[in-house]
């Protein structure tokens, strides 16, 4: 099939033709997705960092053209959220997680070591730009906690020497293996790519959830633990054909009975019923 071809907008960017012409194709993609095109203006963002590597003037001037709004209305969602870089960025973010489970095991320690390492704080790049340096929120990754990642990839269970190596094979360009998920680390103009909604191909490779993730399921299945039944209700709902009742009503989660013994005996050891040491 051919693609429709894209009329690129008249512009007050210094892009040349040839990337103007592919940036105008990949967001009217991005805008054709949503029943607002304004709504796409967040991946426009990360297709404007998969180009210039940061939210460039230009890419501010791209988004607002596109969608028919203007420069500060783009200025201020780009402001708003940490993944949207106001200055060039390092071919390599390093987060590292000083959220507080992370932080207690290890995090803060990391994280100073690898400032001093680098010679760079929060939110700062390296001379050569190889690494640009965060504290990092919670990446859903605590039972693997301290967690580093870098361009969102999962490097679990650092510590500071880990993550000092870890930083110098990336800035020597050398493989580096995630512990999960992808086995290889792609640039962060790629990664933006990615968050664009454009696939890499790479979303299934790896393992997803380790070990320590699936430990309460494995104690589950040992000890024959179950969900509860859904009740019935009158209704199912019509797109997916569920139920859940409202919220305080009978059977709501809000309002539920244990029906279980391990619902009925938190804080006890299920085989002697006393009190978990
Ligand atoms: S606190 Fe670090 S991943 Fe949750």
């Amino acid at each position: 099939m051919t693609a429709e071809p894209v009329e690129t907008p008249t512009t007050k960017t210094r892009y040349d033709a040839e990337t103007l012409a592919s940036l105008t194709a990949d967001a009217t993609q991005i805008m054709a997705r949503y029943p607002d095109p304004r709504s796409g203006l967040l991946p426009m963002l990360h297709l404007v960092q998969s180009v210039d590597g940061y939210v460039s003037r230009d890419g501010i001037l791209f988004c607002a053209e596109m969608l028919g709004i203007t420069a500060a209305e783009v200025s201020a969602v780009a402001t708003f959220y940490t993944q949207y870089k106001r200055r060039p960025n390092g071919t390599y973010t390093v987060g590292v997680c000083t959220n507080t489970l992370c932080a207690v095991m290890g995090g803060d320690a990391i994280f100073d070591e690898l400032s001093d390492h680098l010679g760079v704080g929060h939110d700062e790049t390296t001379p050569d730009g190889a690494i640009t340096l965060e504290r990092v929120e919670c990446n859903a990754a605590c039972d693997y906690a301290p967690v580093v990642m870098v361009n969102w990839e999962f490097f679990d269970n650092q510590t500071p020497e880990s993550a000092t190596a870890l930083a110098d094979k990336l800035i020597l360009g050398e493989d580096v293996v995630p512990t999960r998920g992808a086995a290889s680390v792609c640039s962060f103009k790629q990664m933006s790519r990615v968050l664009a909604g454009f696939p890499d191909g790479r979303a299934d490779e790896g393992v997803g959830a380790g070990a320590p993730t699936l430990a309460g399921l494995s104690v589950a299945r040992e000890r024959g633990w179950t969900a509860p039944e859904a009740p019935a209700a009158d209704a199912a709902d019509g797109a997916t054909g569920q139920t859940s009742p409202p919220v305080g009503t009978p059977g709501s989660s809000a309002e539920r009975t244990p029906t279980t013994a391990p619902d009925t005996s938190v804080g006890k050891d299920k085989k002697s019923g006393e009190d978990a040491k």
